[in-house]
């Protein structure tokens, strides 16, 4: 299938909608699936409603595993990236020798904030400041050494739309002895996230963004060799080996990702992520990415190279265009308003990010707004 229209027959029309780095589109059916997901259970007045609940649970595992390719028993759901990074960093035994955590600046100010609570437990907080190109391993290498504790990798960079060399930047972590966090909010589902290649120690995302997956929809993956030794301490009835044991005096670690989950989890959103995913996977993930590209392509090709913010050459481009028109900034952001187009705008630039749903007349729209 390559008709675009024919592709995005499940969602909603979308015409004009570039704003897929902060929510993606659900996919037309996705109330309907959260009703017969969530209410069903009860309206049949079932007392399994647990046992249908669960399976939310697999679902959503189970499709994750099939984007990241990996195994499902290595994810865990969370609410959110911020609160995965969390789990992992208070998770991981400390070694008093290695009591540095690194993180870019530019990565998502969210996961900043974790790090430096962190240093009222002895951590020390360093970032690598803007100024320096975090797409160069080298850089990264200069600081990467015996002290490092935790590294925070961000995949894409939210607001330049920089796309890292993650498999080579884990493999930097690993050599130094440090533990490498990839956070891939801004690339899962429109650039490839693979978790089995880039052999990082945690993968942390969600799937609001390209999955199209709405809010709530976190989580975190763990490499199984890393699994035996993470002890979260963020615990609950969920991540006891056996949930429904119900003893007090009694608490296991589950022997999979699922250590990492706590208390009731919320069905919702693995409901609404799981339909969103297994909908996307239908249409293809490599023809998601190639069908952003193609619309990058054809919208850089039209504009000053002056103004691009975001990274030109595929490799190290993600899914959004920014634009920097300096002067000219605000006219523009007007115009594309005034065409009825969704976008946003940040410190560094205009942000466009067309999905499979979007097609060449959303860019010649953008085209036409351009001074
Ligand atoms: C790169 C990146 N990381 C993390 C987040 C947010 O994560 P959370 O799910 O904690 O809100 C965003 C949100 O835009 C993001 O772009």
């Amino acid at each position: 299938m390559t008709d675009d229209t024919q592709l995005a027959e499940g969602w909603p029309p979308g015409r004009g909608y570039l704003l897929n780095h902060s929510a993606g589109l659900p996919p037309r059916d996705a109330a309907a699936a959260l009703s017969e997901g969530l209410f069903g259970p009860w309206v049949a007045s079932d007392d399994q409603v647990w046992v249908h609940w669960m399976k939310a649970f697999d679902r959503f595992r189970a499709a994750l595993g099939e984007v990241i390719n990996h195994e499902a028993a290595m994810i865990c759901p969370q609410p959110s990236v911020t609160s995965g990074l969390s789990h992992v960093l208070n998770a991981m035994p400390a070694d008093p020798r290695r009591n540095r955590l690194l993180i870019a600046e530019r990565a998502f100010p969210s996961l900043g904030f974790v790090l430096a609570i962190a240093e009222r437990r002895g951590f020390e907080l360093v970032i690598i400041p803007e100024s320096a190109n975090t797409l160069d391993p080298d850089v990264w290498e200069r600081y990467l050494d015996e002290r490092v504790h935790c590294v925070v990798f961000t995949h894409v960079h939210s607001n330049t739309s920089e796309c890292h060399d993650t498999a080579k930047l884990a493999e930097l972590a690993r050599n130094c002895g440090a533990i490498s966090v990839v956070d891939v909010a801004q690339s899962i589902g429109v650039r490839p996230v693979d978790a089995r290649r880039w052999n990082a120690d945690f993968i942390v995302g969600s799937c609001i963004k390209w999955l199209c997956g709405g809010p709530g929809a976190g989580f975190i993956w763990v490499n199984p060799e890393r699994l035996a030794a993470c002890e979260p301490t963020e615990v609950g009835w969920f991540s006891h080996s056996n949930p429904f044991e119900f003893d007090i005096h009694h608490f296991e670690y589950a022997g999979d990702a699922l250590r990492f989950w706590g208390g009731t989890p919320s069905v919702a959103p693995a409901l609404v992520a799981a339909h969103a995913m297994e909908s996307l996977l239908e249409v293809g993930l490599g023809h998601i990415e190639d069908h952003n590209r193609r619309l990058l392509k054809a919208l850089c090709g039209e504009v000053n190279p002056q103004w691009l913010v975001s990274p030109i050459a595929p490799a190290a481009q993600g899914g959004t265009v920014v634009l920097q028109l300096g002067e000219r900034q605000d006219r523009f952001a007007e115009s594309l308003r005034g065409a009825g187009l969704q976008f946003d705008v940040r410190k560094e630039g205009i942000r466009l990010s067309p999905h499979f749903y979007n097609d060449g007349q959303d860019i010649a729209r953008v085209v036409e707004c351009l001074p």
